[in-house]
């Protein structure tokens, strides 16, 4: 009786996962062509978010490495110099834009970019502390198609938001990226790697296919083989026998940059992602969107 109830209780948390995760994107990818066909049915619902984002849950996601890989994100980030402004690519759940903003006392501004509003919105919520709201701004746009200028951020960091992206748009991501670095600065990334056992290759295969749908295209992705290594320098840190990585490339000074302004042209985010355009306005989340 014990084993039934467990085995039911995993079932249906597994389906639910599953209409949330690789099912819903299903339904989405069939509608008419939007940059944002792709993204879980759990990063759209705010009732969804509030539900999974959970630290717990992180954690078991990311198989209780979920510290420790911000840690070596945090750490390859540094700590010196004020003034720096950082672009978190993509919103995350559990601690992570916290711990990024805590440190922010030490960099100039950090910029949180997502293409869902209500990611967006729940980013903001999270950063709850007057020291972590103090130089954070919001953006609803297409990490594919950033609204920024060449060379604008000291530090660009995404955090496991690659392998839930198509391929095409994987590749523009990594380039952008790189676009809005400046000469001196890094790119940081925590991503799923390839594990040295056979065996967990095996498992987190199945895995993927259950619920992750664009990952497994991953394993062929290596987009630091095609980099100038006279123009990057690139460190890459394992985690758990090569099943995550951090890695970290900096964009050597040697490099011309045309640092302005960061925003191109400020974006209206009252709007959906596909039309969210110029308007004049520089707040990106204006008051009264809550
Ligand atoms: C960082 S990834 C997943 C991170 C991690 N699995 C977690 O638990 O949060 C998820 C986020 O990426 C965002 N996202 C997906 N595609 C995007 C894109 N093209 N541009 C910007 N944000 C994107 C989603 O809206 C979602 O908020």
């Amino acid at each position: 009786m014990l084993y039934l109830t467990l085995f039911l209780f995993l079932l249906g948390i597994g389906g639910f996962f599953f209409i949330t995760t690789r099912a819903s994107v299903i339904l989405f990818e069939s509608r008419k062509s939007r940059p944002d066909n792709h993204v879980y049915w759990i990063y759209r619902s705010p009732w969804l978010i509030w539900l999974i984002d959970r630290q717990f849950i992180s954690s078991i996601i990311l198989l209780f490495q979920y510290s420790r890989l911000v840690k070596q994100v945090l750490d390859q980030v540094g700590t010196s110099g004020s003034g720096k402004r950082v672009l978190q690519v993509s919103c995350v759940f559990g601690n992570f834009s916290q711990r990024l903003a805590d440190c922010c006392h030490r960099f100039g501004e950090l910029f949180i970019l997502d293409i869902m509003h209500s990611e967006v919105r729940h980013a903001r919520h999270k950063l709850s502390t007057q020291r972590q709201q103090a130089g954070s701004h919001y953006l609803q746009a297409d990490a594919g198609a950033m609204p920024f200028q060449n060379g604008g951020f000291d530090h660009v960091i995404s955090f496991f938001l690659f392998h839930e992206l198509p391929p095409a748009m994987r590749q523009k991501v990594f380039d952008e990226s790189l676009r809005v670095l400046k000469p001196g600065g890094s790119f940081v990334y925590g991503e799923f790697h390839k594990p040295d056992s056979p065996l967990v290759r095996r498992l987190s295969e199945i895995y993927f296919w259950i619920f992750e749908p664009y990952a497994r295209s991953m394993r062929q992705w290596n987009p630091t083989a095609t980099l100038d290594t006279k123009a990057w320098r690139i460190n890459r840190v394992t985690v758990m026998g090569g099943y995550f990585q951090v890695v970290s490339l900096e964009r050597l000074s040697t490099q011309r940059s045309e640092v302005g302004a960061v925003l191109t042209a400020p974006l209206d985010c009252r709007r959906p992602a596909a039309r969210c355009h110029a308007t004049g306005t520089r707040e990106v989340l204006p008051q009264g969107v809550a």
